[in-house]
C-alpha cells in the first residue's frame, strides 16, 4: 500500500490547455478500438506509417520450400529486420523465440495444399490467436474462383467478428482466383471486398494501375513480393508500391530465397521506410551481403 502519511496534492492541471484529440495515423483505422490501434501499431511503425512484414506462411501448403527448409537456420536470423512476422502457428511457436519481440500476424486459415485443390479453407479459432498475443490474423479470399469464393468470403467474415471481439485486426489475403487476369480491375475487387467484408489491412499485388486499387481500397495495403525476382527487380517492385500508395510489403520469397536474405530484408527496409531508390537499394543489399 502507497505511503499515506506524504500524500501530495496535484496542482498541475494544464488548466485552460485543451487536450489533444489525435487521428490515428493509419487510413480508415480511426474508428477502431485501443487495442486494434495498439495492434496496428506494432505492425505498421508510427514513425512511417509502413511496415515489412516477413512472410514465411508458405510451408502450410507447399511444406519446405526453398529457402523455407530450417526456419531456425532461415528465418530466425532475419527477425531483427522485421517489422512483424507472418507465419502459420506451428512454426512460430515451433521454431520463432518467444522472446523476439515482434509483431505477429498469424495464418489463420487452413486446408488443402498444392498437391489437391488449393483454398478450401476453415479459419483456425481466434482464442489461439489470443494465446499468441498475435498483432494480426491473415485470412485469405479466393475472389473469382466459383468453387471457394463464397466460403473464403465467409472466412473472412468470420475472422472479423472474432476479432472484433478480442480487438484483433484481420488482414485479407487476396489469392488469385483461376481466370481471373492479374490486373488492377481485379485487385480493386478483391481488395475491396475484402475491406467491404472488415478486413483491417489488406494483402495484395502490385499491378499495372496499382493506384487505382489503392484509391479504391479504404484500409492499408500491403503487397506480397510474388516470385524470386532478380534483386534490383525486387527492389523496384516495393519502390513503386509504395509510391502509388501501398504501406509496405509482406514478402517472402524474394527475401528468404535471395543469395543474402539478410541484406536483403535490409534493402527492401531501406526502400520502404527510408525513401532509397531501387538503385540505391540495390547499393546497399551489394554492400551488406
Ligand atoms: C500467400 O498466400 C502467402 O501467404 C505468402 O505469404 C505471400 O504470397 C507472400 O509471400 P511472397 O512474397 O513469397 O509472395
Amino acid at each position: 500500500m502507497a505511503d499515506l502519511d506524504d500524500l501530495r496534492e496535484g496542482s498541475n492541471f494544464g488548466i485552460g490547455k485543451p487536450v489533444e484529440n489525435q487521428a490515428f495515423y493509419l487510413k480508415g483505422s480511426d474508428n477502431l478500438s485501443w487495442g486494434m490501434k495498439d495492434r496496428l501499431a506494432r505492425i505498421f511503425r508510427p514513425d512511417t506509417g509502413r511496415t515489412v512484414m516477413l512472410a514465411f506462411d508458405h510451408g502450410f501448403i507447399m511444406g519446405p520450400t526453398s529457402g523455407l527448409e530450417r526456419i531456425d537456420l532461415n528465418i530466425v536470423p532475419l527477425i531483427k529486420y522485421a517489422d512483424c512476422l507472418m507465419g502459420a502457428r506451428g512454426i512460430i511457436r515451433s521454431s520463432i523465440p518467444a522472446n523476439s519481440n515482434k509483431a505477429i500476424c498469424l495464418r489463420s486459415d487452413a486446408g488443402t495444399s498444392i498437391l489437391t485443390e488449393l483454398n478450401h479453407n476453415v479459419v483456425i479459432d481466434v482464442k489461439d490467436a489470443v494465446r499468441m498475443n498475435a498483432s494480426a490474423i491473415a485470412v485469405m479470399a479466393s475472389i473469382g474462383d466459383a468453387a471457394t469464393e463464397a466460403t473464403t468470403v465467409a472466412n473472412i467474415c468470420r475472422a472479423v467478428d472474432a476479432g472484433q471481439e478480442y480487438g484483433i485486426p484481420v488482414m485479407g489475403v487476396t489469392a488469385v482466383g483461376k481466370d481471373m487476369a492479374r490486373d488492377a480491375r481485379y485487385f480493386s475487387l478483391a481488395s475491396r471486398m475484402c475491406a467491404e467484408n472488415g478486413a483491417n489491412i489488406v494483402k495484395t499485388y502490385y499491378c499495372e494501375g496499382f493506384s487505382k486499387v489503392i484509391a479504391s481500397c479504404p484500409v492499408p495495403v500491403v503487397i506480397a513480393g510474388g516470385k524470386k525476382l532478380p534483386e534490383l527487380e525486387a527492389l523496384e517492385l516495393c519502390y513503386n508500391a509504395i509510391n502509388e500508395g501501398a504501406l509496405g510489403v509482406d514478402m517472402g520469397r524474394n527475401v528468404f530465397q535471395s543469395d543474402a536474405p539478410a541484406a536483403m530484408i535490409q534493402a527492401v527496409s531501406a526502400v520502404v521506410h527510408d525513401g532509397l531508390t531501387p538503385q540505391q537499394g540495390l547499393e546497399l543489399f551489394n554492400d551488406l551481403k
